[in-house]
């Protein structure tokens, strides 16, 4: 792990070949106490990252993205759905990185990106795969899954790593970067005290879609990236939902 910003402790980590972890820790007033975001670099010919953090965040995983690539680099700017954490620094993005564009489902596109982007997103349909050089990613619509109409996420094909964004969200500063120790456990609690969930009636047929993509990484927006028997832990994950 490399620390990139001693002062906020944002730090950049290699989970699967050729994707990075950025982690940033924060401290919450009212009890909420610590928690952390983070955002996920593809480095490859038409390099991506996943999620862009919150847009006050932006100095932080611009410094930690020019740790590993040039920023100019980037080729897409990728949201699961319209979020502060998920697409704050979108235009900070796009501004900094000209050949860039923003990355997202045919609904965030309709209803959102494509009227906040300065430039227009390039879409992709459920079960559409970009090709980026030696990986690929798949978009899977997920509405609803955890949370908003436009949700969905990207699986990579080569490393087996599915991009979770806000599912198995666990609190605290998000260390260790990668565990294979128990996330559900964790995850729950945090689901207990925020119900961050929609109530979705098609949660366990969307979360066994993604188990039969059988990844073998999951890479979380908030606490550590896991590895292991992914498709276990997502119906494990059905199981405990009684919904
Ligand atoms: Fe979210
Ligand atoms: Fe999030």
């Amino acid at each position: 792990m490399t620390i990139t910003n001693k002062q906020s402790g944002t730090n950049v980590h290699e989970v699967a070949d050729g994707i990075y972890r950025i982690n940033t820790p924060v401290l919450y007033a009212g009890g909420i106490g610590a928690f952390s975001f983070n955002q996920y670099l593809i480095v490859d010919d038409d390099p991506l990252l996943f999620h862009t953090g919150l847009r006050k965040l932006f100095p932080l995983v611009r410094e930690a993205v020019t740790s590993i690539l040039p920023v100019d680099r980037l080729r897409y700017i990728a949201l699961s759905h319209v979020e502060a954490d998920e697409c704050g620094s979108l235009n900070e993005w796009l501004a900094s990185a000209p050949h860039s564009s923003p990355l997202c489902g045919t609904v965030a596109a309709l209803i959102s990106i494509g009227d906040l982007a300065e430039r227009p997103p390039r879409t992709l349909a459920d079960g559409e795969t970009l090709l980026l050089g030696k990986h690929s990613v798949q978009w899977l619509d997920t509405p609803h899954l955890p949370h908003a109409w436009d949700c969905g996420l990207l699986m990579e094909e080569s490393t087996r790593t599915l991009l979770c964004s806000d599912l198995f969200t666990q609190g605290g500063e998000g260390q260790p970067a990668v565990t294979e120790s128990d996330i559900l456990g964790p995850s729950e609690r945090f689901r207990g005290e925020i119900d961050y969930f929609s109530h979705t009636r098609n949660a366990r047929a969307m979360l066994e879609r993604l188990a039969a993509a059988e990844p073998t990484t999951l890479a979380c927006m908030h606490g550590s990236a896991w590895h292991g028997d992914g498709a276990n832990l997502l119906r494990s994950l059905a199981d405990a939902w009684d919904f």
